[in-house]
Parts: structure tokens; sequence; C-alpha cells
């Protein structure tokens, strides 16, 4: 057996016994990162953002909304009292980079999709507190103001795509897309279309509230009124998807 003082002592020995000692931490620490998609379960419904949703997206991130938001309800029974259902896994396996947050000075919104309608939205962004009295939220006008840059849209998805977003590009991911999401889903998923869709989505919902004016709000609100919708938690309701309620 080695003594401590023979390592100690003898600097070549201690330099390959510590890199030993850490090539067996390192692979502790990388090898199940290989794995992570097993880790996943796999939910019906969830799938990646249209290209409206995902301007709406960029948004939500450049004004700093996860500061005081967080999109992660944990498994607790206050928590899914709260928010509804705790947030899984799969639910974030398409956000680059995720919502979780990691301070709550507002609600968490992982589920805030269909909890208000869009004027409720456009209005509490514009001026929270003229719908919440004691809100300490900051006002948001110029998203109604400004218009909704959406040039670059289909490289925001291209960039999507490298890193694992199923955005289709050919004919064989589109197919491959139509058979794991269905055809209505695959269209939103075609970055070839991109920019007809985010137009179509924002005509034909008018998030905003002004007809015929493409908003930052439009996409904002978009993206909001999607968020924790995709799972349907009632075909859940026994075994491993347990309610808390
Ligand atoms: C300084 C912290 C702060 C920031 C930044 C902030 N919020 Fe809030 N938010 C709050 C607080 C506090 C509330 C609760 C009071 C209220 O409803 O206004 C709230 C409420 C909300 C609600 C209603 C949630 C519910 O379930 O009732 C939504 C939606 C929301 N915020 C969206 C946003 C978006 C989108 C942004 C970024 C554009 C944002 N917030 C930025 C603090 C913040």
């Amino acid at each position: 057996m080695f003594k401590h003082e023979t390592i100690e002592t003898n600097s070549g020995l201690l330099i390959v016994l510590s890199l030993v000692a850490m090539g067996i931490g390192g692979l502790v620490e990388i090898v199940p990162l290989f794995h992570i998609n097993d880790t996943i379960e796999k939910v019906e419904g969830v799938r990646p953002y249209t290209p409206l949703e995902l301007r709406g997206r960029d948004i939500y991130q450049r004004e700093g909304c996860y500061v005081c938001h967080s999109q992660m309800i944990r498994p607790f029974r206050d928590e899914a009292l709260r928010y509804g259902h705790y947030s899984l896994a799969a639910e974030s396996q398409y956000d680059h980079p995720f919502q979780w947050g990691s301070k709550r000075t507002g609600p968490d919104l992982a589920r805030v999709g269909g909890k208000y309608s869009n004027e409720w939205h456009v209005q509490h962004l514009k001026a929270p507190r003229s719908v919440v009295p004691e809100s300490i939220m900051p006002n948001y006008p110029w998203l109604l103001e400004r218009s909704l840059q959406y040039a670059d849209i289909a490289d925001r998805m291209r960039a999507l795509k490298k890193v694992g977003v199923p955005y289709s590009l050919t004919k064989e991911e589109y197919d491959a897309n139509v058979e794991k999401f269905g055809e209505d889903v695959a269209k939103d998923l075609d970055i070839n279309r991109a920019e007809e869709n985010l137009l179509a989505e924002a005509q034909k919902e008018n998030f905003d509230g002004i007809p015929g004016k493409l908003t930052e709000m439009d996409a904002l609100v978009a993206y909001l009124q999607m968020l924790g919708t995709l799972v349907d938690f009632n075909k859940y309701d026994e075994g491993y998807f347990v309610e808390f309620r």
C-alpha cells in the first residue's frame, strides 16, 4: 500500500493519480449527458414553437421577463394547487435556453396559457396596474408600438434545428414531422414556409387587438397563450401523471 507521504513527495506519481481521480470525476459528470434523451419521457402533444410563438419567446427573453417569472412548477401540493400539474421534462425539451428561471417576484407562468383573454394580456403588459392595482410589474407599452421584425425567422429556426429542434428543411424531414406531430403542426415547423406561417397566425388570431398591424405584442401574447397548453393532463389521471388536486 502507498503511504500518503510516498504520493505527496513524488510529483510524477501525484500528477498521474490526480489525473486518474479527475478522469473518474469527469466521466461521472459527462457520461449521463449522452443519455439525456432517454431520460425524457415521451409525452403526447409537446411540439416545437410556431414561428410567431418563437418570436414571442425571443421578446420574452429580450425584456427579461424570466428575471421575475419562473416557468417550472415543482412537484409540491401547494404549487400544483396554485399553478396546475407540475412541469414535465418533455415540456421544455425544445426550449433553448430553457426558461425555468430562478426567482419568482411574479407568479410562475408555465401554465398561464388560456388563463386570461388576449385583451387582458395586452392591457396587463401595457399597464399592469390598470388591471392588478397592487402589481409591481413594469409597464411594457412599446410592445404595442414596435412592429414585429421577422425577416430572420427562418435563420432563427435553422439555428434551433442545429441544436436538435425538429424544424424541417427537406421533404424527408417534413414527412417525418407529419408522422410525429400530424400534418397541421408539421406545416408550422417547415422552415421554408416560416414567414407566411408567421403572418397567417398573427392575422388569424390578432393577438394585440389592432387589426392589420403586426406588433411585438402579437408575438408575445401568442407565446404566453400557448404556455402549458400542449399536454392534455386529463388523459393521464392514472399512473405516472398523478394530479395533486
Ligand atoms: C419586476 C418583476 C417583473 C417583471 C420584470 C415582469 N413581471 Fe410579470 N408579474 C410580476 C408580478 C409581481 C405579477 C403579479 C401581479 C400582476 O398580475 O401584475 C406579474 C404578473 C404577470 C402575469 C399574470 C400571471 C398570472 O398568472 O396572473 C403575466 C402573464 C406576466 N406577469 C407576464 C410578464 C411578461 C411577459 C413579462 C416580460 C415582458 C413580465 N411579466 C415581466 C412581476 C414582473
